[in-house]
C-alpha cells in the first residue's frame, strides 16, 4: 500500500510539471499564434507597361545581333549634342528643349539615348550593333500626348557596304514583329542633323471612314559622315545607319493607351492589367563603363 501511495504521488508530481510546461507552450503559440501557419499572401508586383514594350523592342533587336548599351542620364554637351553634328549655335538645338544643370561648360540632362551611340562608337571599332534604351528629358508641358519625361530606344548599326536598304528592311521587320502583323510602312523624308538622308516612318492603317491613314512612329536616317569621323571612324571605308523610337508612343498604340500621364501616377489597380511575362527579361546586357 505504501509503495503503491508513494508511486502515486510522484506519478502526480510528473503530470502536474508535464501540465504546467504544456500550458506555457500553448499560451507562447497563443501569443505568436500558430508559426507553422502559411503567411499572408503578398501581393505579387507587375511589370510597368514601359519595361514590357521595352524589353519586347530589345527582344526583337536581340535576335538580330544587337547588344543593349546605356549611358548617363546627366550628360555633357560633346555628347548631347556637338559630337552629334549640332554644332554650338545650331538651330536644330532648338527642336529638343534642354534642362540645363550646369553652364560653361555645358552640363544637362541628355534629351535623347542619341548621346549613348557617341559613347559607344568612341568605346567600340566597328562592326557595331547596340540599342540603348532610357530616359530622357525635355522641358516639354505635361498632357495627355506629350511630357518633360520619356523614354526612348536609339539603335545604331556601322559597318562596311551597309545601304538604306538594311535600314528599311530591319526596320519594317521590327515593325511588324512588334505590332503582330504585316503592316503598312511609309518612309517620309525628314531632317535630323547626325543623319543623312533622314526618315521619319510612318505606319498605315484604314480610318473610319475606310481611308488610308498614316501615323509617324519613329525617325532614323544614315549615320552622317561628321558624326563617325567625331569618334573617329572612317567614313570611307563604314557606314551605318540610326533610328529612335519612342517606347511611350509605342505602348500607347500597343495597349490603347490614350493618355501619357498614366504611366507615371502609379497606380497600382492600373498597373496590374499589365501582366508579368518572365520570358521578357533581356539576356544580351551590357552596360557603358562611364
Ligand atoms: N535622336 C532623335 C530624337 O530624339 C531620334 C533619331 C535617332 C533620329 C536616330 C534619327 C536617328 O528626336
Amino acid at each position: 500500500g505504501q509503495a503503491l501511495n508513494n508511486l502515486k504521488k510522484s506519478a502526480e508530481i510528473k503530470v502536474t510539471d508535464l501540465t504546467a510546461t504544456l500550458e506555457g507552450v500553448a499560451s507562447e503559440k497563443s501569443f505568436y499564434g500558430d508559426l507553422t501557419r502559411p503567411s499572408e499572401p503578398i501581393e505579387l508586383g507587375s511589370r510597368h507597361p514601359i519595361s514590357l514594350v521595352k524589353n519586347q523592342i530589345i527582344e526583337v533587336f536581340n535576335r538580330i545581333g544587337f547588344t543593349v548599351s546605356e549611358g548617363p542620364e546627366i550628360e555633357d554637351d560633346w555628347h548631347n549634342f556637338t559630337a552629334l553634328n549640332l554644332s554650338e549655335h545650331h538651330p536644330a538645338r532648338d527642336m529638343q528643349d534642354t534642362f540645363f544643370i550646369e553652364q560653361n561648360p555645358d552640363i544637362l540632362l541628355r534629351t535623347h539615348t542619341s548621346s549613348v551611340q557617341v559613347r559607344y562608337m568612341e568605346e567600340n571599332k566597328p562592326p557595331i550593333r547596340t540599342i540603348s534604351p532610357g530616359r530622357v528629358f525635355r522641358n516639354e508641358d505635361i498632357s495627355a500626348r506629350s511630357h518633360c519625361i520619356f523614354h526612348q530606344i536609339e539603335g545604331l548599326l556601322v559597318d562596311d557596304n551597309i545601304s538604306f536598304a538594311d535600314l528599311k528592311g530591319i526596320l519594317h521587320n521590327f515593325l511588324n514583329v512588334f505590332f503582330e502583323r504585316d503592316l503598312q510602312v511609309r518612309f517620309r523624308p525628314s531632317y535630323f542633323p547626325f543623319t543623312e538622308p533622314s526618315i521619319e516612318v510612318d505606319i498605315g492603317y484604314q480610318g473610319e471612314d475606310g481611308e488610308q491613314k498614316w501615323l509617324e512612329v519613329l525617325g532614323c536616317g544614315m549615320v552622317h559622315p561628321n558624326v563617325l569621323k567625331y569618334v573617329k571612324i572612317d567614313s570611307k571605308k563604314f557606314q551605318g545607319f540610326a533610328f529612335g523610337i519612342g517606347i511611350d508612343r509605342l505602348a500607347m498604340l500597343k495597349y490603347g493607351i490614350n493618355d501619357l500621364r498614366a504611366f507615371f501616377e502609379t497606380d497600382y489597380r492600373w498597373l496590374s492589367h499589365f501582366g508579368f511575362d518572365p520570358l521578357d527579361v533581356p539576356t544580351n546586357y551590357i552596360g557603358l563603363s562611364k
